[in-house]
């Protein structure tokens, strides 16, 4: 790939970007991030910005914007109906997808809320690479039932495979044959499957997909929210498209799905998302809920300035240096947590470097929320947010038990041209001493559960003293330092 990848002798990816603008930090010293994280309920999603050094928290909404983008939102044509904004970045998609029908919606769950209400009736089967949290939750609430059909490696947190994202074909296909076409009213592929760290699907993989679908009749629904990183593992990973472009790697991947969503919190580096599809009659069918649910279908929920810097956004994801910089970094992190022998996930992914909980905290009973209990100790650590993607992500089953994660992960976010190599050693450096001392690590219990997607706002409390301990020993360890 032309200019993406610059090494110094040590390995070292390069940002392609300098920096014009730029937030303040603070490092809060350890006795108070213990106050805080008690404060939070032990739930990352709680603390304070002015607690946290390096929010690893999520890429969605928090990609460094570019100067084009800015100047954009400043070019906005403000109007309910008809805004030229809106044309702009129907255009955009129109152009960099293929796709002749954009309808907008404020982010990607909007889209899902949508979707699973124009498709989704009770008993509806709906195979998918892999869940993703808020899709699997607007499926069920319509009484749809989620079928799994990844690839056993994308589950095996140490598998070499290039693409842990893909379908099993076979799976697929003993799918179809068990329930039938007319229960299955779409499949769902999720481009760098976020919740098994961030794993592209191979285009190769898409097109038998396409090949099975298009024979059984079932339409394919791809949720795009992550494809820049996706489109990057193809283009570095798949041999046959190493000399294709992004664009054209971008154009091929829409064209064999019927309708495509996105959140462009991550797609387009701005704020918002929405739909596009090809079909005149799912356009329509999906049409009457934007106005009903998000806004007019000029606008979608979505502020104009927004739209403006998601048409630039988009234009600069098929630029090929920036569409690295996201996975250059990831994959630089996790080397740097393979050499020191941390359990993470590989090979690395997009969207973030995943810490595999399941080991790094194998002493903790898995109900006892080992991910849960690793996000609470990295953040009391070094000040760093990561996020939680194992069983306390989950939710219940009807009867109430508890539905134990296939991995127990620990996030920890890269959002695009945010953070400096510094900032990634330095986070690095402190979960090494904390896998040292991993033993001192404890669990957590809920004293206050949500029902519905709960890892958003319950509350949780240590089992033990453990974080006091923890914080003796940082102490002990690192003398005054914060
Ligand atoms: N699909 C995928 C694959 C996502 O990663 C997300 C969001 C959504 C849909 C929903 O989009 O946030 O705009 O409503 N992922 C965020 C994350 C929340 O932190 O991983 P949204």
């Amino acid at each position: 790939m032309a200019n993406v990848k610059f090494y110094s002798g040590e390995n070292i990816p390069l940002e392609m970007h300098k920096v014009r603008i730029v937030q303040k930090l603070q490092l809060v010293p350890i006795e108070r991030r213990l106050a805080a994280v008690t404060e939070a309920g032990n739930n990352t999603f709680l603390l304070k910005n002015s607690d946290i050094f390096l929010d690893m928290l999520t890429d969605s909404g928090v990609n460094a914007m570019s100067d084009r983008q800015l100047a954009s939102m400043m070019e906005a044509d403000d109007s309910y109906a008809g805004s030229a904004t809106f044309t702009k970045l129907e255009s955009k998609l129109q152009e960099i997808m293929g796709t002749k029908y954009f309808l907008p919606a404020h982010q990607g769950r909007a889209c899902e809320n949508i979707l699973a209400e124009v498709f989704v009736t009770p008993g509806s089967i709906i195979p998918m690479n892999y869940h993703f949290t808020t899709a699997k939750s607007h499926i069920v609430r319509h009484g749809g039932i989620i079928e799994e059909i990844l690839i056993d490696e994308g589950l095996n947190p140490v598998s070499d495979h290039p693409f842990k994202g893909n379908v099993d074909i076979d799976k697929l296909k003993a799918l179809i044959a068990r329930y039938g076409t007319d229960k299955i009213p779409f499949i769902r592929l999720e481009s760098g499957t976020n919740l098994i760290g961030g794993q592209p699907f191979s285009l190769e993989n898409m097109r038998e997909v396409h090949k099975v679908c298009r024979e059984a009749g079932i339409m394919i629904m791809l949720d795009a929210s992550l494809l820049a990183d996706n489109l990057y593992f193809i283009k570095t990973r798949e041999e046959k498209y190493k000399n294709t472009s992004i664009r054209e790697i971008m154009r091929t991947i829409c064209g064999l799905a019927d309708i495509i969503y996105f959140s462009a919190r991550k797609l387009g580096c701005a704020r918002g998302g929405g739909i596009c599809t090809n079909s005149e009659a799912l356009y329509l069918k999906i049409r009457e809920f934007v106005p009903l649910y998000e806004g007019f279908l000029t606008y979608g929920g979505m502020s104009v300035r927004e739209m403006e810097a998601i048409t630039v956004g988009l234009e600069e994801t098929m630029d090929e240096d920036m569409v690295s910089q996201g996975p250059i970094f990831i994959e630089y992190m996790v080397e740097e947590f393979k050499k020191r022998k941390i359990p993470v996930v590989t090979p690395a992914g997009g969207l973030g470097c995943h810490l595999n909980a399941m080991e790094f905290v194998e002493h903790i009973p898995q109900k006892e929320y080992r991910a849960g209990g690793l996000a609470s100790a990295v953040y009391l650590t070094g000040g760093v947010r990561g996020m939680e993607r194992g069983t306390l992500s989950e939710q219940r089953d009807e009867e109430g038990n508890e539905i134990y994660s296939n991995m127990e992960l620990l996030r920890l976010a890269l959002p695009r041209r945010v953070f400096t190599m510094s900032q990634l050693k330095y986070a690095v450096d402190r979960v090494e001493w904390l896998y040292e001392n991993r033993k001192m690590v404890g669990g957590l219990k809920y004293v206050d559960e949500p029902k519905v997607l709960r890892f958003f706002f319950g509350r949780l409390a240590p089992v033990s003293d453990w974080q006091e301990k923890l914080v003796a020993k940082f102490r002990a360890d690192f003398g005054d330092s914060l």
